[in-house]
């Protein structure tokens, strides 16, 4: 938003559709804008709202298309959002996309990025109230619930800000929002928990501060039905930014920098719960809460970036971006999910069914490829914590079995894409059965998420690659997520819940320290990309990342490699050792750790020279190595996700090495329709 610095709506336009062009690497399936409508300088305060499902090139057509837009309108102060959407709740289309609305008069709007997990109460309650909704997103209830807010407000002039912060109390989940009112021309509010938000700011002349003090309740209460009473401090220059002299400064509000990069560097980075508020072309925050922090101000910081460096990064291929944005996707999975403080996991797409999955006789997780591999990493600590028997199938010999279904068993159909045949029809197969069916998919409104019973969203973000890499470390972490919340009331299990919950909390940073043994790996795959056979060994919970890691690397680099399970050496692969078969293991420290000295031992026999990841502190395997990685320890159940990043960087390098398309390999789709 700009203010007194005369603009066009063009302008206004070009700055929001470029910003959105800005962040269309990421992925996303529908855009939107909301503008100051035609009338607002005629006091007929008017939002104008366009929407379209599809690429940004098609909402910048559509703007131009629309006869009530005079391009040219000159207003004072604009205030304008765009958002692109990337389906969570609700299949892509222009009604699902954002800004949503609080009413057909446009009277609220709001961008949202993140999920509101329990929409599904506050939309019951709202239509109680007579509201209706028209679009099947979460984001809408928040549209619904700051009008309902307004309406019921016992003191005329509420500000923006004050209904922002009543609604933000009755959200839960993840959220980064901006919003936009005709009863607050003029007037921005943002507010972020648990999704990323900055703020830039743009001025020609001397800011009146470099860190704006966060203003508190001036009496801090816990109390919602109090809040009407209580007044915030005074908001005066010194608590709030503005252009000294109050002359032009335009605030940009962003998920990410990228968006806004090209105008601005000068960036505010907003912590959980803080509300950000523009009016009268001044910038001040506030919480009704102390920060963790408990900073008490936000600084101004000056992004030390070039626009080239965020748009492509240092990446040459999307499979080595998504690699790389596994700390981040990660924590997406669990983000508004799980919950550190008290131990417990919601997933709301099963929350409803949690009671029937209990009383079920066994559990059958099916997928293909890269997917099943994630219901293999998983079926231990699924055993552990629901305690029931776990089967794993790969959907294309299950159903060439004729596998026996009953309706009392439980069916999980993973799927990146939600479109793989083989997988769509081992859910057709488990419906006619009866079973109950779940569907654990990164694409919302697929083939799959729609035909299950209830499922979970992997959260990952859009995977290009056609090689699966944070897809498979999404789908894994959904799986023990379920196992957790399936064990919440288990009081035998509630140490080992706890010590799992703990390491979920720091995989994202262990994730980094993998992802800093590039350097390392790159090596390895100096050394090993003319070879013919690569073999990947491992057992127990590590037994899915050589069946991953040697099917990252023949998809890729078109090696032969083969993942097998050490127990079996004996009966078969341990022929194939020598001095020049290259083969990795993977021994970690977890109660198979002395079974995997044992087949160890069984190579280097045979002079076979085993390539080793283990863990840091491992002197034992590290004697017998020809080389190793050394990786972070984490619990024994979640350590495969640390596992297999060396192997899916060792595939990239490889293929890359070999002179190969690591985006788009040979002979394969990133979705098989057919069976
Ligand atoms: C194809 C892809 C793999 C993927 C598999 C299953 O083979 O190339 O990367 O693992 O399909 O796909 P899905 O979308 O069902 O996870």
């Amino acid at each position: 938003m700009n203010y007194r610095v005369p603009r066009t709506r063009k302008e206004i336009f070009e700055t929001l559709i470029k910003g959105l062009q800005r962040l269309e690497y990421r992925g996303y399936d529908s855009a939107g804008v909301a503008i100051d409508g035609n009338n607002h300088e005629v006091k007929e305060r008017h939002i104008q709202l366009v929407k379209k499902k599809g690429k940004v090139k098609a909402l910048d057509e559509e703007l131009y298309k629309q006869d009530s837009m005079d391009l040219k309108v000159e207003f004072e102060t604009h205030f304008g959002i765009a958002h692109t959407r990337w389906a969570t709740h609700g299949v892509p289309s222009a009604v699902n996309s954002h800004p949503q609305r609080s009413d057909k008069g446009n009277e609220f709007v709001v961008i949202h990025n993140g999920i509101i997990t329990n929409y599904k109460d506050l939309r019951k309650f709202l239509e109680s109230k007579g509201y209706e909704f028209e679009s099947e997103t979460d984001t809408e209830a928040i549209a619904k619930l700051i009008k309902y807010v307004f309406d019921n407000r016992e003191i005329e002039d509420i500000t923006f800000s004050t209904l922002v912060e009543r609604v933000i109390q009755q959200l839960e989940g993840a959220f980064a929002l901006v919003f936009k009112s005709i009863h607050y021309p003029g007037e921005a509010v943002a507010t972020r928990r648990g999704s990323p938000l900055l703020i830039g700011v743009r001025s020609k002349y001397k800011l009146s501060t470099e860190q704006i003090p966060i203003l508190y309740r001036t009496c801090n209460i816990e109390n919602v039905k109090n809040i009407c009473k209580t007044r915030m401090k005074r908001l005066d220059s010194s608590t709030c930014l503005h252009a000294v002299g109050n002359k032009a400064v335009e605030f940009f509000f962003a998920s990410d920098a990228s968006a806004i990069i090209e105008h601005t560097n000068r960036v505010i980075f907003l912590e959980d719960d803080d509300i950000a508020a523009v009016a009268d072309g001044k910038l001040s925050i506030h919480r009704v809460k102390r920060s963790a922090s408990d900073d008490p101000s936000r600084a101004i910081q000056t992004l030390q970036m070039e626009l080239q460096q965020i748009m492509k990064g240092n990446f040459s291929a999307f499979m080595q971006k998504e690699i790389f944005e596994q700390p981040e996707s990660v924590f997406n999975t669990m983000r508004g999910r799980v919950n550190f403080e008290t131990n417990t996991v919601l997933l709301g797409g099963l929350k409803d069914h949690l009671k029937e999955i209990r009383r079920c006789r066994r559990l059958i997780v099916i997928g293909c490829g890269t997917s099943y591999h994630a219901a293999v990493a998983t079926r231990q600590v699924l055993e552990e914590l629901t305690e029931l028997p776990v089967m794993v199938e790969l959907a294309s010999d299950f159903l060439d079995r004729n596998t026996p279904v009953f309706r009392d068993d439980v069916c999980f159909f993973i799927s990146q894409s939600g479109e793989t045949a083989d997988t769509l029809l081992a859910l057709r197969y488990c419906k006619d059965r009866r079973a109950l069916t779940v569907g654990v998919t990164n694409t919302v409104g697929s083939s799959i998420s729609r035909e299950t019973d209830c499922g979970v969203h992997i959260n990952a973000g859009p995977e290009i690659g056609v090689a699966s890499t944070k897809a498979y470390t999404s789908q894994f972490i959904s799986l023990v997520m379920f196992g957790l919340m399936m064990s919440e009331d288990r009081i035998s299990l509630q140490d080992r819940r706890r010590e799992i919950i703990r390491g979920l909390r720091a995989l994202p940073e262990l994730i980094k320290e993998v992802l800093a043994l590039e350097e390392k790996i790159h090596d390895l795959a100096l050394e090993l990309y003319t070879q013919r056979s690569l073999l990947v060994m491992g057992r127990g919970y590590n037994y899915a990342t050589c069946l991953e890691g040697a099917l990252k690397i023949k998809e890729i680099t078109y090696m032969h490699s083969e993942g097998i399970l050490a127990g079996e050496l004996k009966h078969g692969p341990l022929a194939l050792i020598d001095k020049q078969m290259p083969v990795i293991m993977v021994i970690m420290k977890d109660p198979c750790f002395a079974k995997c000295q044992n087949a160890l031992q069984q190579v280097t026999a045979r002079q076979g020279r085993p390539i080793i990841l283990c863990c840091k502190d491992d002197t034992e395997s590290s004697k017998f190595a020809y080389k190793t990685i050394e990786l972070p320890h984490t619990v024994d159940c979640l350590q495969g996700i640390l596992s297999v990043i060396p192997l899916q960087l060792l595939s990239f390098h490889l293929a890359v090495l070999r002179g190969y398309d690591v985006d788009f390999p040979r002979n394969l789709a990133k979705s098989v329709t057919v069976e």
